[in-house]
């Protein structure tokens, strides 16, 4: 059983994810703490209706990032936390944090890494054209969104989707990779070669996807 420590700043529908898998007895993990950094956010509702300690961390009570970012390091630890899942969780974390938890640090991001790394990618993704998009769970390293990749799903992107329309498709994948992710960890398959994470006993997936379908062939 592994001990997860959850930081969010928003709605929480990750962290919902995590919950529900693990109350249905499919994830053999225990969150210990849900952090925030903003009081106000849905993500500690949800927490506090599954009767998960939360904690609220607010950056403006501390001279800089760092300090702050020493006491989430303290609560964590005095939490026994095994691995660190942000969860929609919008502040980057400094080079002190990083090295507190090395390689057991997870974050989603609503794109398929290397492609739109940053924020507002769901619109930089319709507004680019691309035909596929997607999320992807990694390591968290000193980058932006550059670390190892554990998971991607693939999603299409429609002629007339919108910016909410492909966040929407994009977020029903994540609440389905970021358990999974969390479950190779507990399960203790993940092996980090550089920048490849090997999964040990994974299934293979074979095939291709197109969007738009190719008819030629059928
Ligand atoms: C998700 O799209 C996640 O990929 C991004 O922030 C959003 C958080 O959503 N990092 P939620 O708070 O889990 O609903």
């Amino acid at each position: 059983m592994i001990n997860l420590g959850i930081l969010v700043s928003g709605s929480g529908t990750n962290l919902q994810a995590i919950i529900d898998c693990i109350e249905a007895k499919q994830l053999a993990a225990k969150i210990k703490i849900v952090i925030s950094n903003n009081a106000n956010v849905y993500a500690i509702e949800r927490a506090k209706k599954h009767y998960i300690p939360t904690f609220i961390i607010q950056d403006s009570h501390f001279p800089a990032r760092e300090d702050c970012d020493k006491h989430l390091v303290e609560i964590l630890k005095s939490h026994s936390v095994d691995l660190v899942i942000l969860a929609g969780f919008m502040r980057l974390l400094t080079p002190a944090f990083i090295k507190a938890f090395p390689l057991k640090i997870l974050n989603i991001h609503p794109a398929l890494l290397p492609a739109f790394p940053g924020l507002h990618v769901q619109e930089k993704a319709v507004e680019y054209g691309v035909k596929f998009s997607g999320c992807t769970v990694h390591m968290v390293d000193e980058g932006v969104d550059t670390g190892p990749i554990v998971i991607q799903a693939v999603v299409p992107v429609h002629e007339d989707d919108t910016e909410e329309a492909l966040a929407k498709r994009i977020l029903k994948e994540e609440h389905r990779i970021y358990p999974q992710a969390i479950k190779f960890f507990a399960e203790g398959r993940i092996e980090v070669k550089g920048r490849k994470v090997i999964i040990k006993g994974c299934r293979k997936i074979e095939g291709a996807l197109e969007n738009p379908k190719v008819e030629i062939f059928e």
